[in-house]
């Protein structure tokens, strides 16, 4: 039996998975957004690439979650997306009230779900699904770490001039200003990093990668990223589906791992059919240590405005 995904979403993030996951023939895909038509539309219009692109899946688009029922993962992008001059944060409310009702649906429909969060603030949005949704945590995945990693992997790659391929580079942390490029842990071919490229240019690569979902939003000027954004979630559920057992960066319900409870925070998880399969905790030094504490106080600051209007 086929596998089957959901996207939530119809936008330039959702259409972009949807578009990925029929050419990586990973699943029947079906495409859902509020607005009549779009996902409807979309969706033959992917379906028709089909016989020229040689993916042999079936793509649907609905406004209804009817047509969703048992999906195996479904990845929720809907939501707003920042335009200049704005955070992930500031999109905290209009994005909750989002969530919470397209994560009541899918639980409702898909009750035995993966479910792939990529709306931002991922990692208070990534909450918002897990209580509303109440799966299991190991059930409930952000996607951010691949993206934030890809970026550092880039910029290195690009700094040094050597193949992407031969960069591996770790992330820790919220999705936002406070994410933690672990430098002492990123490598070319294993070469460590700061063997190969001095203090000062090791730190604008770092600061760049912070803000790297914003230097695209200042170009787009009408909202943020997607293409790395969908290939990143579409990362996330080839692990899955294909029970590959990747070891990524996801954002992860962390029960006292890092020293954070009861928020989602990005580490190294280990994903595969059961979702995530094993969460890993680095040792990290005091100065790591303390960047991580700051960047899991970002999200828990998002939270705690949450509980207070009630969720
Ligand atoms: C980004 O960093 C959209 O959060 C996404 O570009």
């Amino acid at each position: 039996m086929r596998n089957k995904v959901t996207v939530v979403g119809g936008g330039n993030v959702g259409a972009s998975c949807a578009m990925n996951l029929a050419f990586k023939e990973l699943a029947d895909v079906v495409l859902i957004d509020v607005v009549e038509g779009v996902p409807q539309g979309k969706g033959l219009d992917m379906l028709q690439s089909g016989p020229i692109e040689g993916y042999d899946v079936h793509i649907t688009g609905a406004n209804d979650y009817e047509a969703t029922a048992n999906s195996d993962v479904v990845v929720i992008t809907a939501g707003l997306a920042r335009k200049p001059g704005m955070s992930r944060d500031d999109l905290l409310f209009a994005n909750y009230d989002v969530v919470k009702s397209v994560t009541e649906k899918v639980a409702q429909h898909s009750p035995n779900a993966i479910l792939v969060l990529v709306t931002n603030p991922l990692d208070a949005m990534c909450w918002t699904a897990y209580k509303t949704s109440k799966f299991p945590k190991h059930r409930v995945i952000g996607m951010a770490g691949v993206l934030d990693t890809a970026r550092f992997r880039t910029f290195i790659a690009a700094e040094l001039n050597v193949s992407i391929e031969n960069v591996t580079a770790v992330v820790l942390g919220g999705h936002g200003d406070t994410m933690v490029p672990i430098v002492r842990l990123s490598s070319v071919s294993g070469i460590p990093l700061t063997e190969l490229i001095d203090q000062a240019t090791l730190d604008k690569l770092v600061e760049r990668t912070r803000t790297g979902g914003a230097e695209i939003v200042k170009y787009l000027k009408t909202g943020s990223a997607y293409y790395a954004p969908s290939a990143a979630a579409v990362e996330m559920v080839e692990s899955i589906l294909k029970d590959k057992k990747k070891v990524l960066p996801c954002a992860a319900l962390l029960e006292g791992e890092y020293g954070v409870n009861g928020l989602f925070v990005g580490v190294p998880v280990k994903l595969g059919s059961k979702g995530i399969e094993k969460i890993y905790e680095i040792k990290l030094t005091d100065e790591e240590k303390a960047m991580l504490a700051k960047s899991a106080a970002a999200v828990e600051e998002l939270v705690s405005v949450l509980k207070t209007k009630g969720a």
